[in-house]
């Protein structure tokens, strides 16, 4: 059994607040929104708590968790090193979907960043994240919600669908408002490091700070021997139970090319969906999803579309690629990653 709460996104309700807060305290496991995705929350400084969101994810234990605060002040216990890069960066961006990968402080536990000597932070910014991270007075360890190699959850009925019962709290209030994760970047590297492109854009963050490296798994496969510099980038993530494949280049080429895969497949009995960013395209498969025209709403529908897909019982999804621009970048890394680089070139 999992206490399912509703409470309201805009207001949250207090006293529902404080259940969840109090579960947190005890060391249990709370599900809640953020402005990203839906994350899978323990009191971050509590490793027993902590370990439990590996068990129940079925996360591997060299992934290490984001820790979520609500007070700026909070960082100076976490870590150790703050470099100025890193406050001109709270400063413009927090609350929201960025996280800074800082030197790690005694107080945090090695289960909680995979024995790394980094810690990753950020501050969300939605009102029940924040009520609750306040509520519960320590900061919170939170992956997204979602079995490990699933879609992040964007609704609470994804949370329910991947781990009710396995869990305490699941709070629901809707869908979030950004659908994909949040942007990582890395400041104890020099230059620094973006390893997870997201809604806060790599052209932003160049305006702040001037050079940035791009991890190569932000674009390709890169394989990764020991211990990786960020580990989540060597699972596979993000993907439907379907086969994708993304098909990339200039429009009409790629409209095309995604038909003529389509009559293939369809020939070889196989269940076809497509994944576009307009109307009339004119598909013909067996499952169409117009996802959106413009990045903020394809990045609010991405990981949707994707679990209703696999409900569908689609074998393969087509999906047409997007411009890498702003937050294109980010779009097309989780579509590369779903489809584990099966990627067509026209
Ligand atoms: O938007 C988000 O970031 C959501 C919400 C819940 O806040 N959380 C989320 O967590 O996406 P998760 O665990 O699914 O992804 C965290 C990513 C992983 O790729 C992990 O490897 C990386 O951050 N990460 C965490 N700590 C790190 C560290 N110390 N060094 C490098 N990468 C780190
Ligand atoms: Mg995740």
């Amino acid at each position: 059994m999992s206490l399912v709460i509703k409470i309201n996104s805009k207001n949250p309700e207090i006293s529902k607040i404080r259940v969840a807060a109090e579960t947190l305290r005890s060391g249990g496991l709370v599900a809640f929104p953020t402005e990203t995705v839906y994350g899978l929350g323990a009191d971050a400084l509590n490793a027993k708590a902590v370990k439990k969101i590996f068990e129940v994810k079925g996360r591997p234990a060299d992934n290490p968790l984001i820790v979520h605060i609500a007070d700026r002040e909070e960082v100076n216990r976490l870590s150790s090193n703050i470099p100025r890069d890193a406050e001109r960066l709270m400063n413009k961006f927090w609350p929201g979907p960025l996280t800074l990968v800082l030197k790690k402080s005694k107080i945090v536990p090695s289960i909680t960043t995979a024995g790394l000597d980094t810690v990753a932070i950020r501050m969300p910014a939605h009102n029940v994240a924040f009520a609750l991270i306040r509520e519960a007075k320590t900061p919170i360890a939170a992956p997204s919600a979602n079995l490990a190699g699933k879609p992040s959850p964007t609704s609470a009925e994804h949370v329910i669908e991947d781990l009710y019962g396995k869990i305490d709290v699941i709070i629901d209030a809707g869908r979030t408002k950004i659908g994909l994760e949040s942007t990582v970047i890395d400041l104890t590297t020099d230059p620094v490091t973006l390893l997870r492109p997201g809604r806060i854009t790599l052209e932003e963050l160049r305006n702040i700070l001037g050079k940035i490296k791009i991890h190569p798994a932000v674009k390709a496969k890169s394989e990764f021997k020991g211990i990786a510099k960020s580990p989540g980038m060597k699972y596979r993530h993000y993907s439907p139970d379907a086969d994708v494949i993304v098909v990339e280049g200039e429009l009409k080429k790629v409209k095309r090319k995604i038909q003529e895969l389509i009559d293939e497949y369809k020939k070889e009995g196989k269940n076809v969906g497509i994944m576009t960013t307009s109307e009339y395209h004119g598909y013909r498969g067996d499952v169409v999803k117009f996802i959106g025209k413009d990045q903020t709403t394809i990045a609010k529908n991405l990981f949707k579309a994707f679990r209703e897909f696999d409900k569908d019982r689609i074998d393969v999804i087509f999906v047409e690629g997007i411009s890498e621009r702003g937050f294109g970048l980010a779009i097309m890394n989780r579509l590369r990653k779903a489809s584990g680089y099966n990627v067509i070139r026209v």
